[in-house]
């Protein structure tokens, strides 16, 4: 049977009342098309009784806070903007495993829910979960592929009940439901971002100044192939983004030796994640996107590579 839209946003509707009951539930959104969709929904299921909030990790998008509130503001949904970069900063001092930092994002999320929570005395977690989270993250019959924060990045013990209406989901079905709920177009065909955010396009230890060099990288590779995709020289990508590498390398920077960092750019195509393959750019859009970085990040950047890679074997992020 194919997938129907609106018969799920009426059974989705229908089953977070009933989850919730008379209950308070607050919900996080992180600017993603699967936060948002889950927003609406349960803000169209519970009114006054769900209060969504952003936690601003100090790892999230260029501009992030104030782009979400306001395109979920367009969508009839008001955001509290929680800022809690210096707790997830200081829990991630001095970790380089891809896994330790998903749990401990996981938990510092769950940490300032729980926070929130006893303010508006909710006993509810709404989140935005899909089927590839859940996949990736085990699900008991599976081999851990990454543990997606909002899954196997869970505490054990947890002061709140979750409700995860888009469970069952894949990315493109969740698609058809935010054309469905209307929502702006900056929402529903947005790309996909990861909840652990820039940490998991750091690699090694992350800190503010690395923070700050991947996340104004990314909004390079996003603004050039978005460019590149309304001047007709290409398809616009399923999810593009920079990851910073450990790896520095010799370069010159003026007349001087420089001794910087790589940024690797990736760019795939997809229709669910759960595949992958390397988007072809047009060498004259990447020798921008590298010209730009290593001009405007350059004491920290002196090279830029491209990534390849289809998934499998590799994995649409490098952790
Ligand atoms: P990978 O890197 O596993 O990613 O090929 C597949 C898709 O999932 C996104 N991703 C995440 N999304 N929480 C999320 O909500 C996470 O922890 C997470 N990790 C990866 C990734 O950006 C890609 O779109």
């Amino acid at each position: 049977m194919p997938f129907s839209p609106e018969k799920f946003i009426s059974e989705a509707i229908s089953s977070i009342r009933a989850t919730v009951g008379k209950s308070r539930a607050i919900i996080g959104v992180s600017g993603g098309v699967d936060s948002s969709v889950a927003a609406v929904l349960a803000a169209r299921a519970l009114g006054k009784n769900v209060n969504c909030v952003f936690v601003d990790t100090g790892l999230m998008r260029k501009d992030e806070a104030a782009t979400v509130k306001s395109s979920l503001a367009r969508a009839g949904v008001k955001v509290e903007v929680i800022g809690a970069s210096k707790l997830f900063f200081y829990a991630l001092r001095g970790i380089a495993e891809p896994e330790k930092k998903r749990k401990i994002i996981g938990e510092r999320f769950i940490h300032v829910f729980e926070i929130e929570a006893k303010k508006e005395k909710a006993s509810f977690l709404i989140q935005g979960t899909i089927a590839p989270d859940w996949i990736e993250s085990g699900a008991g019959l599976r081999d851990t592929i990454k543990s997606h924060h909002n899954v196997g990045g869970l505490p054990k013990k947890m002061g709140m009940k979750l409700c995860e209406p888009l469970r069952e989901l894949y990315k493109d079905e969740v698609r058809k439901v935010a054309r469905a709920l209307k929502l702006p177009a900056e929402l529903s065909e947005r790309q996909p971002f990861p909840g652990p955010g820039l940490a998991v396009r750091i690699m090694d230890e992350i800190n503010e100044e690395k923070a700050e060099t991947v996340r104004e990288a990314c909004a390079i590779v996003e603004e050039e192939l978005e460019l590149a995709s309304r001047e007709g020289k290409m398809e616009r990508p399923w999810q593009y983004f920079a990851v910073l590498l450990p790896i520095k390398s010799v370069g010159v920077l003026g007349d001087k030796r420089a001794y910087g960092y790589t940024i690797a750019v990736r760019a795939v195509e997809s229709i669910d994640g759960m595949t992958a393959k390397a988007s072809r750019i047009p060498p004259d859009v990447l020798e921008r996107i590298s010209e730009r970085i290593t001009r405007e990040l350059k004491e920290h950047v002196n090279r830029v590579v491209y990534d390849t890679t289809s998934k499998p074997p590799g994995t649409i992020e490098w952790e």
